[in-house]
């Protein structure tokens, strides 16, 4: 195996693998747990995810330095720079900065007061957080999904 062709197996599969952790766990959160979760009364379905969002924003910080980490790699390591990448890269790129942007919003704002809220016993400004947390990750997981789609199919466009 060459050294490129080794670089590109590699970056390949840790950025792949990292796009399921994250996009997975949306999928998971928004179209299982929650409807699930509607079942609990507030107090031990606000504790519930305030676990639940504890552990997973850990991971997807890992996917997002992975992400970053593997696809630059794979830009400058293999495809030798932005001239050598196809359009769908670039859309990638876009889109995935924004889905980045938005959690660290999501990780700042509205988690940090959801938090405090829930460590106050404000049960309902802590259900308010939680619904605009909501929102963000909807949107992050329509792009998500957007950006697995372009990035696993781009290549063959032609
Ligand atoms: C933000 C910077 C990113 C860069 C620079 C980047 C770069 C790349 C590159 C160069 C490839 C290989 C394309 C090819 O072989 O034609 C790739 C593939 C891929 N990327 Fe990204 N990417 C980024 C973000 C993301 C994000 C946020 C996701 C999903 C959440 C994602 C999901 C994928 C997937 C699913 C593939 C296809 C893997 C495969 O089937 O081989 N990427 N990316």
């Amino acid at each position: 195996m060459g050294g490129t062709v080794a670089i590109a197996t590699v970056a390949l599969i840790l950025h792949a693998l990292s796009a399921v952790v994250w996009v997975g766990g949306m999928f998971f959160a928004l179209l299982v747990l929650r409807p699930a979760s509607a079942l609990l009364q507030p107090p031990s379905r606000l504790e519930l995810w305030s676990g639940v969002l504890e552990q997973f924003f850990a991971w997807v910080i890992a996917a997002i330095v992975l992400l970053l980490l593997t696809g630059y790699g794979l830009v400058f390591g293999v495809f030798a720079g932005f001239r050598g990448i196809g359009l769908h890269v670039h859309i990638m790129q876009g889109i995935g900065i924004v889905m980045m942007l938005a959690f660290f919003h999501v990780y700042f704002a509205p988690w940090r007061r959801f938090k405090a809220a829930l460590a106050r016993q404000d049960h309902a400004e802590a259900a308010r957080q939680l619904n605009q947390i909501r929102w963000i990750v909807t949107l992050n997981l329509i792009l998500g999904l957007l950006t697995v789609a372009v990035g696993s199919s781009g290549r063959y466009w032609g």
